[in-house]
């Protein structure tokens, strides 16, 4: 039996906490995990109906007012996206611009050569919205607060208010949507009030939740003006997944200490999900003929030097800042370093509006072209910048290509790009990894672990990699493949979804 909790509302899911898996440290809960069998075919009986944000495409406009469509960057849609081509259902979200209607979407679609992976319905989103809903409330307050980065918090007046309408016109579009017998399954922060709105609009259905991101500290988000309405709201979905056992644990907490009877009493049942990657489609594209071929000009380039790879979303959590100053500390303090590494690192734009976004984006460049300058030479350059956005190839061959990825966050719910380079560089690259990401505790042992706010670390992590022999590199990434391999994103659907059918 689920173990209920002091309020009596929220039950902890047994035996979901994958204390199986490699590299997992804390004792395993309940009872092993079941095959994928009866449970899962009951969720089958109607259509899977997902919610995010963001739909897996964008929309914009070009120079002639024409639709352009291009895939949305981000972990939910990476994840997501297999899963849905493969499952189908329908996917409700925003399409990327103010506006944008079923009709330009369909339109948008039939003349691209990109396809949906299901059903999309677009919820239509204006200035004001995005402004107050999206930037505001979402990207302003919730982020940097689940994230434990308050310094950035910016709240405003009308930013919950926008939020509340936006949750509600969701739950709106996703009631239209449904039929009874389908599994509604929202994602991530934005989307925190829409099972209570779903259940004022009489929808009866299963309603489950996850989140992306870390929970934020019971301490903390006590304090937070809106965190009664939020938790209670949340007690609304049938399920709550979390990323890591420690996530749950303090979303558990918190509500306890909302007080008894204080809690939603819908026997909400929370479980952890760590999210991943579409292991074999990493894995085999990135063995492609076309990839391996612009691995091998990539690696080119760098010459004899180790090829360190970062992949970020602009974003002050992905610890870019930290991550350069690391590098040049290795420069500085290990000369068998000079002229042989070179750092590639990818910057995502992302939430360019907001003003914490561009401080952080110049201080980035800011940093590269000290650096630069300061080792820098006619035939090395010390980090190779880019800001904007790779092909899938592109991004494959990178990371076939790279020696060491270098991935440190702040703070991640989980970081797929820890991820994706283990299942696509196949051979004997290292990772180092930051111990604030929810990867760090699913691979264990795998990556160098650091603590990125720690710049003698992150030095001596990448001499760590640098000089680390063949057969230790070559064992690490084996045990990280095979994880990952067991545990990709199609059984992490699987398995939420199993849960999710057992509720109520
Ligand atoms: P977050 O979700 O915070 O952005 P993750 O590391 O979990 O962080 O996920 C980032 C995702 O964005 C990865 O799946 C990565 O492959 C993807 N990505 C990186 N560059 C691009 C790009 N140019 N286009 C689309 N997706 C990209
Ligand atoms: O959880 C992180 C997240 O919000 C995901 O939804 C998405 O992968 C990523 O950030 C992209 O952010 P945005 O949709 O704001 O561009």
């Amino acid at each position: 039996m689920p173990k209920v909790f002091p309020s009596g509302s929220i039950a902890e899911v047994p035996g979901r906490a994958p204390g199986d898996r490699p590299g997992y440290r804390w004792p395993r809960r309940g009872a092993p995990l079941g095959p994928f069998g009866p449970e899962e075919e009951r969720v089958d009986r109607g259509r899977l109906v997902v919610a995010s944000n963001r739909l897996p495409l964008a929309l914009d406009r070009d120079a002639k007012g024409q639709w352009q469509v291009t895939p949305a960057a981000g972990g939910l849609v990476t994840a997501l996206q297999p899963a849905m081509r493969r499952r189908g259902g329908v996917w409700l979200g925003w399409a990327g611009a103010p506006g944008v209607t079923a009709t330009d979407l369909r339109q948008a679609l039939e003349g691209c050569s990109t396809s949906s992976p299901c059903d999309l319905e677009p919820v239509k989103m204006s200035e004001e919205d995005l402004d107050l809903y999206y930037r505001g409330f979402s990207n302003e307050v919730l982020w940097p607060f689940f994230h434990g980065l308050e310094d950035h918090c910016r709240p405003s007046s009308g930013y919950l208010d926008r939020y509340r309408v936006v949750n509600r016109r969701f739950a709106k579009m996703i009631a239209s949507t449904s039929g009874t017998e389908d599994f509604i399954w929202v994602h991530d922060y934005h989307l925190l009030l829409v099972a209570r709105e779903l259940r004022a609009l009489g929808i009866r259905n299963r309603i489950a939740f996850f989140l992306h991101t870390p929970f934020p500290t019971p301490e903390r988000l006590l304090r937070a003006p809106w965190h009664r309405e939020i938790l209670e709201a949340l007690g609304h979905f049938d399920l709550i997944g979390f990323q890591s056992p420690d996530d749950q644990e303090k979303f558990r907490t918190a509500i306890d200490r909302l007080g008894p009877g204080k809690a939603p009493n819908r026997g909400s049942r929370t479980g952890v999900f760590p999210i991943s990657i579409d292991f074999e489609a990493f894995d085999s594209t990135a063995r492609s003929r076309s990839v391996a071929a612009r691995a091998e000009s990539v690696r080119s380039v760098a010459g004899s030097a180790a090829l360190i790879l970062g992949v970020d979303r602009l974003d002050y959590t992905k610890g870019l800042p930290h991550k350069l100053r690391g590098f040049r500390r290795a420069l500085r303090e290990h000369p068998e370093l000079r002229r042989n590494i070179v750092l590639e690192q990818l910057v995502v734009p992302s939430r360019d509006t907001i003003g914490a976004y561009q401080d952080t984006k110049a201080e980035i460049e800011a940093l590269v072209e000290a650096i630069n300058e300061e080792w820098g030479s006619a035939d090395w350059l010390p980090v190779r910048y880019h800001y904007g956005r790779w092909s899938r190839r592109e991004l494959l061959a990178r990371y076939r290509a790279a020696d060491i990825a270098l991935v440190t966050p702040l703070n991640d719910g989980m970081n797929l790009v820890a991820k994706e380079y283990c299942a696509a560089n196949g051979g004997e690259g290292v990772l180092i990894l930051s111990c604030h990401a929810g990867a760090a505790v699913e691979l264990g042992d795998v990556p160098l672990l650091v603590d990125p706010t720690n710049e003698q670390a992150v030095s001596r992590a990448i001499l760590a990699a640098f000089r680390m022999p063949y057969g230790e590199r070559f064992k690490r990434m084996a045990a990280a493949r095979e994880m990952l391999r067991a545990w990709d994103v199609h059984r992490w659907v699987a398995e939420f979804l199993e849960e999710g059918a057992r509720t109520r």
